[in-house]
């Protein structure tokens, strides 16, 4: 029989590859989201529409518990890729609050799974993002529900903004830029949490094929853009600094200062896995 994946975060770019990979791998989609008429065009760094993909849709609003009550009434499987990336929101109030909302009405409805898209090194860094997913996840392990956990690298849809400052000649590493990252494009990545989701509970640290020091990728984004430029090491004081301000201009600026810059110096490398490589997927953006 066919089984159904309930997919919350669906309109984004890891959710919308999600929901193509499931539907090619013979699932019904049932789509979590806010707008469907959002869902129905192409999304983001060229993320795929999801029309003639979800056979089901949920509107859902996070910060409504209602909204979500017996959501996954009748589902088999859930995955989540539900974050604050580029949204004006709280990473606690969503990737945490909302994760911990869907959990529940996972547990009442008595899913078979609940697959999570964490973030690689959650359990390091002072961001409200990491925190928040940290803390989710450790929730996750203590559920009744099967927790398969997935902690990817950076997605190529976040390298594409390394790729657009090489363009104006600007690159940038933080410490000395020898940390390591492997850089994963969506399809892959939805092609792993695919490929794991019928198997048991677990925790998989993942990335994409290609892997490079952070000066490495700097160096490459001029490559490929065609510009020289230098690139501008941001030392620990200057860290500090932009820090200090951020923390002082809003919480959004503060969180995205830590998470930035604590980031961009950790070794964020998991098991090498896909097809895409970031150099090839650069040189497709206009
Ligand atoms: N990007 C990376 O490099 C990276 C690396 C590792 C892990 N991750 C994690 O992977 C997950 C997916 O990332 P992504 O790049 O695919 O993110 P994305 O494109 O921003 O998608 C996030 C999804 O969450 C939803 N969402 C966010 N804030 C919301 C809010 N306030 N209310 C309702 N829905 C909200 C979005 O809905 P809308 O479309 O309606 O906004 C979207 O469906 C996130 O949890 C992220 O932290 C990302």
């Amino acid at each position: 029989m066919t089984e159904t994946v309930a997919v919350a975060g669906a309109t984004g770019y890891l959710g919308r590859h999600v929901c193509v990979a499931l539907a090619e791998a013979g699932f019904a989609v049932r789509a979590l989201v806010r707008s469907q008429e959002a869902a129905r065009k192409q999304g983001n760094f060229g993320a795929p529409s999801l029309a003639g993909i979800a056979t089901e849709w949920s509107l859902v609003d996070y910060q409504r518990p209602e909204t979500l009550q017996g959501v996954f009434d009748g589902a088999d499987r859930v995955v989540s890729t539900l974050g604050v990336t580029r949204q004006k929101a709280s990473p606690w109030d969503i990737d945490f609050l909302g994760n911990l909302r869907l959990l529940e009405q996972a547990e009442a409805s008595g899913v078979r799974s609940f697959c999570y898209a964490n973030v690689i090194r959650s359990d390091s860094g002072t961001s409200l993002t990491m925190r928040s997913k940290h803390a989710f996840s450790q929730v996750l392990r203590r559920s009744s529900v099967a927790g398969q956990i997935v902690n990817p690298s950076g997605y190529f849809s976040d390298m594409t903004d390394v790729l657009m400052m090489a363009r104006k000649g600007i690159g940038f590493v933080v410490g000395d830029g020898e940390g390591h990252v492997n850089p994963i494009h969506g399809a892959d990545l939805a092609a792993f949490i695919v490929d794991k989701l019928t198997g048991p509970a677990g925790e998989w640290d993942v990335g994409g094929p290609d892997t490079f020091t952070y000066r490495e990728l700097a160096k490459l984004a001029f490559d490929v853009s065609g510009r020289s430029g230098r690139i501008i090491a941001v030392g620990p004081r200057m860290t500090r600094t932009v820090i200090g301000v951020a923390d002082h201009a809003s919480p959004q600026a503060s969180n995205l200062a830590r998470f930035f810059l604590e980031g961009f110096q950790l070794d964020a490398t998991g098991t090498p896995v896909g097809t895409h490589h970031l150099a090839d997927y650069w040189r497709t953006l206009p």
